[in-house]
């Protein structure tokens, strides 16, 4: 991205170039929470990083009073301000926190596909920022699902790479549900084509999510 700071380090993200597709795009994946249940229990309290924040969606929804989640997103076109929480800029390559500052991280969707060349930097600097004992929560597409199956391939994450990583995979099965047909074209016209658009006559797509969980052992 031009100009962002970060050239060569981000992965492109359509959000900030199309604010009301995204909109459609958070508002109806996963939109009875399960994921964010599911990171609201394993978290724990204390400071928590999220790492490619986005416009903050996740990050707001998982602080409490005796949990604070700072939000890094190195584009600024994504940062949401109002959005009322801590926002750092910065990558998931070279985290801009002293070594041991949060209880866990945890990454949605970003960064941390296992196909992104230096994403074991990433995984290092998680290391570092968490303390030992914390948690290290990567949440990405698990395939082999109604999803997929409109992408025309496997859009899903390799379980065997993040468990050679020491990570534990497990799987949430949830949908993406739209309010009308209209807005179910439109998100998956702009995702797999106007021929996958025309052709889906549902309101309701299963998608399954991959979790990936680890603790930090520095000693
Ligand atoms: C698919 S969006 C997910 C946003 C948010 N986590 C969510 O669940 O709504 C991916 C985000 O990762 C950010 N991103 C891209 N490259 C990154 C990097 N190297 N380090 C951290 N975040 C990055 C993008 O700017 C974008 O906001």
């Amino acid at each position: 991205m031009t100009g962002s700071g970060f050239e060569g380090q981000i992965i492109g993200f359509y959000g900030a170039k199309h604010p009301s597709l995204f909109e459609i795009e958070r508002r109806c994946m996963d939109r009875d929470g399960l994921v964010i249940q599911y990171l609201d229990r394993e978290l724990p309290e204390g400071f928590v990083l999220d790492v490619g924040a986005g416009n903050g969606f996740t990050a707001i929804r998982l602080c409490s009073s005796s949990r604070t989640v700072v939000a890094l997103e190195p584009d600024r076109g994504m940062v949401d301000e109002a959005v009322p929480l801590i926002w750092a800029r910065g990558v998931a390559q070279d985290i801009p926190f002293h070594d041991n500052t949060f209880h866990a991280a945890y990454a949605t969707w970003a960064f941390f596909f296992d196909g992104v060349s230096d994403i074991d930097k990433g995984l290092a600097e998680l290391n570092r920022v968490v303390k030992n004992d914390g948690k290290i929560i990567i949440v990405d597409n698990a395939g082999d699902d109604e999803f997929s199956a409109l992408a025309g391939k496997s859009t899903g994450s390799d379980p065997r790479w993040w468990r050679n990583r020491g990570f534990e995979a497990t799987v949430i099965q949830t949908s993406y549900r739209f309010d009308s047909l209209e807005e179910a074209s439109r998100l998956l016209g702009f995702y797999f084509g106007d021929a996958v658009a025309h052709r889906n006559s549902r309101t309701e797509i299963e998608y399954k999510v991959a979790v990936y969980s680890t603790k930090v052992r520095k000693r």
